[in-house]
This record gives C-alpha cells, structure tokens and sequence, in this order.
C-alpha cells in the first residue's frame, strides 16, 4: 500500500541553534514512523539538515529551485546543487511564490520538469485563493495549475507529489473542511488518472493550517495520502503527532 507523505515547510524560518534543537527533538520522538516523513528547509540550511538527518528516517528537501539547467542566474539555485546535498524532494509553485514572485502555471510546470530531470521529486502545489472559492472557481483553478504540469511531464507525473493548499486556509488557522479538502483531492486525481495509468500511486498532500487536532480526519480520506505542513511543523510535539495520524 502507498504510504502517507508528511512534509513540513518551515518556509523562512530557522537558524542554526534552533535548527539543531528543533530536528534532535524530532528524532528523539520518531523511533520507526509508518509513514515518509520530510523536511523542506531554507536552502541555506540544507547542508546543515544533511548532516543531523545523515541516516535516519527524515528525508530533506528544499523549498524552490531555478528551472535552468546552470548559468547566468544571479541568486537561483539549480536542482543539481540540491541533489549534491541529498535532496529528495523540492517544492515547486508554492502559493507564496506564485503570489509574491509572480510564478506562473507554465513556470511551475518548467520547474517540476527540471527537478525530476535531477532525480527530485517535485511537490507541486495547487490551490485556490478566497475570492476564487466563493465565485465557484475552485475545481477550475486547481484543475488549470496542475494541467500545466501533466502538458509540460507526461509520462512522468507519476513520479510528482502534488500538493493542494486553499490559499485561504494557508497560516489562517482556517482548515478546509475534510469534506471540502477531499473534493478537490478526487477531482485532482481524476484528472491524474486521465493523464497516467500509474496515478493511484501519486501521493496528494492536503496543506493548509494542519495542526495536531485536524491531521488525524483529514487524513482519513481516501484520496488524502498526507500532508503539507507549515507553522505546525516548526514545533516538534505538533509535527509528531501529525505524523502519528498518518498511519
Ligand atoms: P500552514 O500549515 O502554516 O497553514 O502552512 C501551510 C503551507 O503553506 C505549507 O506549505
């Protein structure tokens, strides 16, 4: 059976003091955990988060990176450089990015692209903003964001995470309903399904204020394989029992 994904963003936050305590605390408390687990971290900390998770059971990863293959990109950061540092997975189209550095659909597919070219797995993040849902938009916009991403793949959206995080419910404290959140995960997998015969096995994260008391019915979903987590996974008692949920 496909295991559940629970992979913290800890989107700008961190430092190395904190970084230690925070990961040795994690480990401390994950002894053998039913379901992958990952860390999405601020690039800079990545070679750092090698070392303290070097054999364990938390896989790292990072939170963009540049759809160029290497070159004049002045601040970018290549898939390449991540997987020298043992990244498995990367997140791409973050809601954040698309908001505050005008990332597209076509962009996020072209980075999804270059990052499974790198032996990463791209988590690719879909979702709708508050005035989108309440014009009914929701199925129409998700439905688009991750269009863009089987054109540009193929084949291989089967080797991609997708992530759905309703911009609204993003560090609100508002969490979609389970109801609603499974809605939009079975229209996100019927269009997989549409695209690769393999789409059973792709893993939909929910993200979007999951915290340590809603984790467990979200992820008894049938279409909800797990979840995207910010603030909650910066405080190592919420991220573990989030994690214990996802059985
Ligand atoms: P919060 O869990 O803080 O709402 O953030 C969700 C998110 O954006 C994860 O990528």
């Amino acid at each position: 059976m496909k295991k559940k994904l629970i992979a913290g963003n800890w989107k700008m936050n961190g430092g190395l003091t904190a970084n230690e305590s925070l990961v040795k605390a994690l480990l401390a408390g994950l002894k053998s955990p039913s379901c992958q687990v990952a860390l999405c971290a601020p690039s800079i900390y990545l070679s750092q988060l090698q070392l303290l998770l070097a054999g364990g059971p938390v896989d790292l990863g990072a939170q963009d990176m540049s759809q160029h293959e290497a070159g004049a990109f002045t601040g970018e950061i290549s898939g390449a450089m991540l997987k020298e540092f043992g990244i498995r997975y990367c997140i791409v189209g973050h809601s954040e990015r698309r908001q505050y550095h005008g990332e597209t659909d076509a962009l996020v597919a072209e980075k999804a692209q270059r990052a499974l070219a790198c032996g990463i797995t791209p988590i690719v993040c879909v979702g709708e903003t508050l005035s989108e849902r309440e014009a009914g938009k929701t199925e129409e916009v998700v439905k688009r964001q991750l269009a863009a991403v089987i054109h540009t793949n193929g084949h291989c959206i089967s080797e991609i995470v997708v992530a759905y995080e309703p911009v609204w419910a993003i560090g609100t404290g508002k969490t979609a309903t389970t109801e609603q959140a499974q809605q939009v995960h079975a229209v996100l997998r019927g269009q997989l399904k549409a695209a690769s015969a393999h789409a059973d096995r792709i893993q939909i994260l929910y993200g979007g204020s999951m915290n340590a008391s809603n984790a467990a019915q979200l992820l008894s979903q049938p279409d909800i394989d797990g979840g995207l987590v910010g603030g909650a996974s910066l405080k190592p008692v919420d991220f573990l029992s989030i994690i214990d949920a996802a059985r």
